[in-house]
């Protein structure tokens, strides 16, 4: 299988190209290191993939690199290069949310028309669901975002269910809930905590620390994306980790495998939604994905990564 993973070198690429590695793919990764959060971080992400032979990386923008020519040869286009972040989505900063998650999908979307790939596997969100009705949600429920970061990833995931119907590329869109594990984007809040933690700084907690997520451990979501980019079904389905549980409950955790945590208290921000939580049935019927990890256990992983992290930057 030759796959191409866009956004390599962010937190989940890195981890997807790394699990398609080891099950002896093919990867070509693109990633043109957006400024988003610092740079050697992706750096950092990627280095211990560059020792696999059949890994290859573009440093290249998908707002314009040739990408007929890239995808030619390939079986599989896991697209998960975006613009992440609900809080920054507002004001001025919506442009690059534009740019990166609907008008970067549309040119690959376009170039997977012109080559027969296999299946394109498009890294949706939770967010698309604002504060839904009903939980564990369902995919059939109407979504109504509440940031615009939500309404960007919305808008791509129709733009691939629209290739899909109207122009024969199989895609898959998966809605990823709050995904956590070694090396998560330094602005999301399990990194954050982990952080403070280690490093004795406050953690600044949005609200009363009783929303909840479905917090999914990268481990499974990437098991997950492989086995719906290898199965012959398409659609839209739901990729969370099994279990809801507070921001509460997270920091007690985390102060218990770690250090206890300054908390500092804040208003909730516009766009956060109260809680989260999935239902899996149609990505375990139609490709078998099945979470394993519980959070006690991805939450010890991501604390040790992140000792070593900190024991190297101490030196
Ligand atoms: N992390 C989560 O909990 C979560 C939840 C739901 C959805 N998602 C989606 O999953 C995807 C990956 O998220 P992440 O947390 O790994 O983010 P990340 O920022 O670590 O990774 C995204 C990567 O895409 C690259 N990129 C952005 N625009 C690009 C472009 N035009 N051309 C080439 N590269 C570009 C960035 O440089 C970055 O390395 C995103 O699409 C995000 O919206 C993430």
């Amino acid at each position: 299988m030759k796959a191409i993973v866009t956004g390599a070198a962010g937190f989940i690429g890195s981890h997807l190209s790394a699990h398609l590695l080891e099950h002896g793919d093919e990867v070509v990764g693109i990633d043109c290191f957006t400024d988003y959060y610092d740079p050697r971080r992706k750096e950092a992400n990627i280095a211990a993939l560059r020792g696999y032979d059949n890994f290859t990386l573009h440093r290249l923008d998908l707002l314009t690199a040739p990408l007929t020519t890239l995808f030619e040869s390939a079986d599989v286009v896991y697209h998960l290069a975006g613009q992440p972040g609900v809080r920054g989505s507002w004001g001025e900063e919506f442009v690059p949310y534009v740019n990166r998650n609907v008008l970067a999908t549309q040119r690959v979307l376009e170039a997977a028309r012109d080559v027969s790939l296999w299946k394109v596997v498009y890294a949706s969100s939770s967010s698309v669901y604002g504060n839904a009705e009903t939980y564990p949600t369902t995919e059939d429920l109407r979504p109504q975002p509440v940031s615009p970061y939500g309404v960007t990833k919305l808008a791509a995931e129709h733009l691939c269910e629209l290739y899909r119907v109207t122009a024969g590329v199989a895609t898959v869109s998966l809605r990823f809930f709050t995904v956590y594990g070694p090396r998560q984007r330094p602005d999301m809040a399990f990194s954050r905590l982990v952080d403070a933690a280690l490093s004795g700084k406050p953690f600044l907690l949005y609200g009363d620390g009783e929303q909840s997520r479905d917090f999914t451990y990268v481990g499974d979501l990437v098991t997950g994306l492989r086995q719906a980019a290898l199965s012959p079904w398409t659609g839209v389905a739901n990729i969370g980790g099994g279990s809801r549980t507070t921001m509460n409950e997270v920091i007690d955790i985390i102060s218990r495998l770690a250090h206890p945590i300054d908390v500092v208290r804040l208003p909730v921000q516009r766009g956060d939604v109260r809680h989260t939580a999935a239902d899996t049935s149609v990505a375990r019927d139609g490709f078998g994905y099945t979470p394993h990890v519980l959070l006690e256990d991805g939450l010890a992983k991501m604390v040790d990564a992140a000792r070593l992290v900190f024991a190297v930057d101490q030196v």
